[in-house]
C-alpha cells in the first residue's frame, strides 16, 4: 500500500533516522558496556540494538514506494562516559519515544489512515516501553557495581518485542512464533 499522507510519511522518515542511530548508539555502548566488565549489559545493549533495527527496517519498508533522496531529522543522544551515564542516556532516548514521539506518530498514522505506518509505529511504541524498563534496571545494577543476571535475551524480529528469562513464550505484540526470535 503507498503512502498518502506526507505528514505521516514525514514522521516514518524521523522515525527511521532516530531508530537507525539508536542501533549504532547500542551496539556502541554494548562494546563500552563489555570493556567496563559488563558481559551482560553488553549483551542487553546488543539485544536491544537489533531491535531497534527491526524498527527501521519496518520504518522504511512502509517508506518503499517514497522512491528519492530526503534529509533525515531525528532526535539522538550523545555521549560515550562511564555505564550509568550511557544507560542514562538510554532510558533517556527510549522514554523519549514512549512518552512523546511515538504516541503522537501513531495518532497521526490512525487519523490519516495509514495503517502500515500505524503498525509499525505501534510495534516501535510497545518494545519501547519493554526496553526502558530493562535499561533502568540495568542502571540499578551498575549502580551497585553489579551486573544484570546472566540470563538468555530474546528479540522478535517482526516487532522488536524484546524478553529477558528462561520462559519466553510466542510474541504477544506482533503474535510471531518464538522459534524465530533471535537469541543474544
Ligand atoms: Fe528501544
Ligand atoms: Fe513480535
Amino acid at each position: 500500500m503507498a503512502l498518502n499522507n506526507a505528514m505521516t510519511a514525514d514522521f516514518l522518515r524521523s522515525a527511521y533516522g532516530g531508530e537507525s542511530m539508536a542501533h549504532m548508539r547500542y551496539l556502541i555502548w554494548g562494546d563500552h558496556a563489555e570493556k567496563a566488565g559488563y558481559p551482560n549489559i553488553a549483551r542487553l545493549f546488543r539485544g536491544i540494538a537489533y531491535a531497534e533495527w527491526a524498527h527501521a527496517k519496518n520504518h522504511f519498508n512502509v517508506l518503499k514506494n517514497q522512491v528519492g533522496d530526503n534529509t533525515v531529522a531525528a532526535g539522538a543522544v550523545f555521549g560515550n562516559t562511564d555505564i550509568i551515564e550511557n544507560l542514562q542516556g538510554a532510558i533517556n532516548g527510549e522514554l523519549h519515544e514512549v512518552d512523546q514521539m511515538y504516541p503522537v506518530y501513531l495518532e497521526t498514522a490512525r487519523f490519516q489512515n495509514e495503517k502500515d505506518a500505524e503498525r509499525s509505529f505501534h510495534f516501535a511504541l510497545e518494545a519501547e516501553k519493554i526496553h526502558a524498563n530493562m535499561f533502568k534496571g540495568a542502571q540499578e545494577a551498575a549502580k551497585s557495581g553489579k551486573d544484570i543476571p546472566n540470563q538468555k535475551i530474546y528479540v522478535c524480529p517482526i516487532c522488536g518485542y524484546t524478553y529477558m528469562g528462561d520462559n519466553v513464550s510466542d510474541c504477544p505484540v506482533c503474535g510471531a512464533k518464538k522459534e524465530i526470535f533471535k537469541e543474544f
